[in-house]
């Protein structure tokens, strides 16, 4: 299926389809020179078959993790693009997780003042959230995603079949993002996901059906709020918190696992059994494994705060949620 976003400068085609890497071709430009960034944990038969439908590819593999997400990373990328001569009639795609999309969305952004990017992503994260809404960055000085710019891709291929490969933990970590989606927005999408539970986690048909419903709900924020002004806000429920827990964590916990935790003490009392049981069915932990005073340094870093306050995402009712300007030490009082 095909999923048209609106952006100020016209628009991209999310394509979703089971098996659409063994189709690349349809979707792929292959009289573009391309260069394919990918990194070196994702498996090399999903990259073999993008770079298969691209005769003219040349491909750039850095390591994998969130370590690499950085403007050492990113030089090293545009080193490679100028030795491959590539111009603005030419493609960059990435193939991978949100670090490489992040990485070469950063590095097409930046290019020759900007270059036509095709983002593949192959991580349930990265199908259901990062991958589209043009945001790409690098950590920076130890702060998370602080530079970067907002450039929008061509197209996104999403293929629920490269899933496959993709340990338990990540699916998990993609799915928490997901339910976190439902839970602000759309009641009946969380719904369907408590029904699945656990069987979500391996069955491509259902992840297909939650990658749609996701999609739908970024989309339909993102196009209203393309440059983070304000509704758009509400994608970061769970991430004030959840941020500074993977930062206290050191990188031990994956974004995902960090966001579900997060949640919890930002939903009304009521409703945080029903989305801990939703979260608990992936095998996720839902109890912040800090305490206040561990959290402290990293709350006060955020760099989404205003004046002296944070504006946090709060849900009361399933499928709606609240913006609520907190100081650091009432966000630090849920706890
Ligand atoms: N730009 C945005 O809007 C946005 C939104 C959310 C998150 N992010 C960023 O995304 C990053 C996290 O993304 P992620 O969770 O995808 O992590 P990731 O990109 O590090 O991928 C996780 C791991 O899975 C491997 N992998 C990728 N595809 C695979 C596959 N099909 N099978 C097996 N292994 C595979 C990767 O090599 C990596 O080791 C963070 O840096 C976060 O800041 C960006």
């Amino acid at each position: 299926m095909i999923i048209p976003v609106k952006t100020p400068a016209g628009g991209y085609d999310i394509v979703l389809e089971r098996g659409a890497l063994a189709n690349a071709a349809e979707y792929l430009p292959a009289d573009k020179k391309a260069f394919v960034v990918t990194d070196d944990g994702v498996p090399g038969k999903w990259v073999q078959m993008v770079t298969q439908a691209l005769p003219q590819a040349a491909v750039h593999v850095f390591p994998q993790g969130e370590g690499s997400k950085n403007l050492t990373t990113w030089q090293g990328i545009l080193q490679a693009m100028l030795a491959a001569d590539m111009t603005r009639r030419d493609a960059v795609v990435a193939v991978g997780g949100g670090v490489a999309g992040d990485m070469a969305g950063f590095a097409a952004a930046c290019y020759m003042r900007g270059i036509p990017f095709i983002n593949i992503p192959t991580t349930l994260l990265s199908q259901v959230d990062s991958s589209i809404g043009g945001k790409t960055a690098v950590d920076f000085e130890g702060t998370k995603n602080i530079v970067g710019a907002f450039y929008q891709p061509q197209r996104v291929i999403i293929d629920p079949d490269v899933l496959g490969t993709l340990p338990a933990r990540h699916v998990a970590a993609g799915l928490a993002e997901a339910l976190k989606m439902a839970f602000i927005y759309d009641k009946k999408l969380f719904e369907d996901m408590e029904k699945a539970g656990a069987a979500a986690m391996t069955d491509p048909d259902l992840l297909q059906e939650i990658i749609r419903g996701s999609l739908l709900i970024k989309r339909d924020v993102v196009e209203q709020d393309v440059l983070e002004k304000g509704l758009r806000k509400c994608l970061n429920f769970g991430h004030t918190l959840g941020h500074a827990v993977e930062a206290a964590a050191g990188g031990i916990l994956l974004h995902g696992e960090c966001v579900a935790m997060g949640m919890i003490p930002l939903t009304a009392p009521a409703l945080r059994p029903r989305l801990k049981k939703a979260l608990a069915a992936y095998g996720l932990q839902t109890d912040i494994p800090y305490t206040a005073e561990a959290l402290r340094p990293y709350l006060v870093h955020d760099k989404k705060r205003g004046a002296g306050t944070i504006t946090a995402v709060c849900v009361e009712e399933v499928g709606r949620f609240v913006l609520r300007e907190m100081t650091p030490e009432e966000l630090l009082a849920l706890l």
